[in-house]
């Protein structure tokens, strides 16, 4: 499974105002938006183009366009602070949702809202959630994009622990991942660590 590891110093600097306990929830948010900037630009790297012949102000060039624009899909809530971003820097995208709670207990994911294209063959998916914990929940999101034909996922999350990133290798989906951070661990409450807490509470409040 491919993991792109996204160094670049302003994605830092972002990660660091995000595991910061002092910074408020719209600070958080701020640097979460300008994060998902970066991960998306990078996650879009290798996106095929289709050439058009345009009309500049002075003379006749190629242009070009996304060939195959993605379906986008926010975890809820979290991904929800992916989405507009995301959506800004690929216009044409058509997004789906999945909203899923973890239980706090056992850890497993509890879905409560799936709205997605039946038919998903061909098309590359971007799944946006901001953690990859146990990997639970990325792995009942992409097995619901594959149920429905998809072979081409990649997941952009903040931050990801390594336990996740097995889970995810071990469930031998077509997925990718790209994401700012490898954290060192999860601890005994499903928390990464050192993270950035619960990236929805850190966001809307605590429910
Ligand atoms: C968090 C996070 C992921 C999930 C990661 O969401 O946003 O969706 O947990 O954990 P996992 O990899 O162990 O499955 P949470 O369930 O707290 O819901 P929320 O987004 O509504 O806060």
């Amino acid at each position: 499974m491919d993991v792109l590891v996204v160094e670049h110093p302003l994605a830092k600097a972002r990660l660091t105002t995000m595991r910061d306990a002092r910074t408020d929830s719209a600070a958080f948010r701020a640097a979460l938006h300008e994060l998902t900037v970066m991960l998306i630009y990078e996650a879009m790297r290798e996106a095929p183009l289709a050439e058009e012949r345009i009309h500049t102000p002075v003379a006749r060039t190629t242009g070009f366009r996304l060939a195959n624009p993605p379906l986008l899909v926010p975890v809820l809530r979290a991904g929800l602070g992916m989405a507009d971003q995301a959506h800004k820097l690929i216009p044409d995208a058509q997004m789906g949702f999945v909203g899923l709670a973890r239980d706090e207990e056992t850890l497993q994911p509890t879905p409560y809202m799936v709205s997605l294209p039946e038919d998903l063959a061909g098309r590359p998916v971007l799944v946006l959630d901001p953690m990859l914990a146990t990997g639970g929940s990325m792995v009942h999101t992409i097995t619901l994009l594959t149920d429905r034909g998809a072979t081409d996922v990649t997941a952009v999350c903040t931050l990801a622990a390594p336990e996740g990133l097995r889970t995810l290798e071990a469930a031998n989906l077509p997925v990718r991942v790209v994401t700012a951070s490898v954290d060192e661990r999860l601890n005994d409450s499903g928390f990464i660590v050192p993270g950035l807490g619960d990236a929805g509470d850190r966001q809307y409040g605590a429910v």
